[in-house]
């Protein structure tokens, strides 16, 4: 689904990624873990047509999305989710939703509504609230919600539950899990609890200083004593005393 190939990019003449190379495949979640600074957010805006990509190759179902604009980007099924500002604040949630599905025919909206609505029930609830009287959670519901209703491709998602209480983030890792699934969305999610996000997640990277330190398989990497005290956060109790 999304390939990068030996991806150099930074902001300008700042480079923050070196040699990056990662695959997300459809139908499931990859995420990319890693300490602060480290690129995660460089990464998902490189693809998204947002950072300046000096050499390599992104490629989404074989064709080359390198050098598009943003917009271009978008309509071609890419919905970047930042970690604030992704929803009209002073709109209706009907309106944002609307907004998300400006480009579609009538039919097209509904079907995407019908399966927003079916991962997220409860979104028919807030139809005709303004989006300052939902909660943090309930407007990444919203926002992941718009990105289904424009019938996304490939989802990128930048600390989805950063300002979450922990029950609630780990309730939104699912629902976007489910979402992916059922929906055949392919999800890109950088995640700063990266233990959660390890938990559900198929596949994961490690950026360490705008590199991949890390690549395999969610539960490899959960496993990995040495990775998971580094940079996990995961005490291990010591065996020999
Ligand atoms: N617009 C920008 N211009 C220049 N440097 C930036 C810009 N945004 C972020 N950076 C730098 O890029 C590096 C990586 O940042 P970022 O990708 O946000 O890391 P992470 O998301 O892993 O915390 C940091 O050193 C940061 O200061
Ligand atoms: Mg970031």
């Amino acid at each position: 689904m999304l390939k990068v190939n030996q991806l150099n990019a930074g902001y300008g003449k700042f480079q923050i990624l070196y040699d990056i190379s990662l695959k997300a495949e459809r139908d499931a979640v990859t995420v990319i873990v890693g300490p602060n600074g480290s690129g995660k957010t460089t990464l998902l805006k490189s693809v998204a047509g947002l950072a300046t990509v000096y050499s390599g190759e992104i490629l989404l179902e074989d064709n080359c999305i390198r050098g598009h604009k943003p917009y271009e980007i978008a309509s071609m099924g890419v919905a970047y989710l930042p970690q604030v500002g992704n929803v009209f604040q002073n709109l209706t949630v009907e309106e944002n939703l609307r907004m998300a599905g400006y480009l579609l025919s009538d039919g097209e909206y509904k079907e995407g509504l019908s399966e927003a609505f079916r991962v997220f029930p409860q979104v028919k609830d807030w139809l005709h609230k303004p989006v300052w009287w939902l909660s943090g959670g309930e407007r990444q519901v919203l926002a992941i919600s718009m990105a289904i209703v424009r019938n996304t491709k490939l989802m990128l998602m930048d600390e989805p539950t950063a300002a979450l209480a922990p029950k609630l983030a780990a309730q939104i890792l699912d629902k976007i899990k489910q979402a992916g699934r059922e929906l055949g969305i392919t999800v890109l999610l950088v995640e700063q609890n990266a233990l959660r996000a390890l938990e559900i997640s198929d596949y994961a990277y490690l950026l360490v200083a705008g590199r991949v330190a890390y690549n395999g398989d969610s539960r490899d990497m959960l496993n990995n004593p040495k990775l998971a005290s580094m940079y996990l956060g995961v005490k291990y109790k010591a065996t020999a005393e």
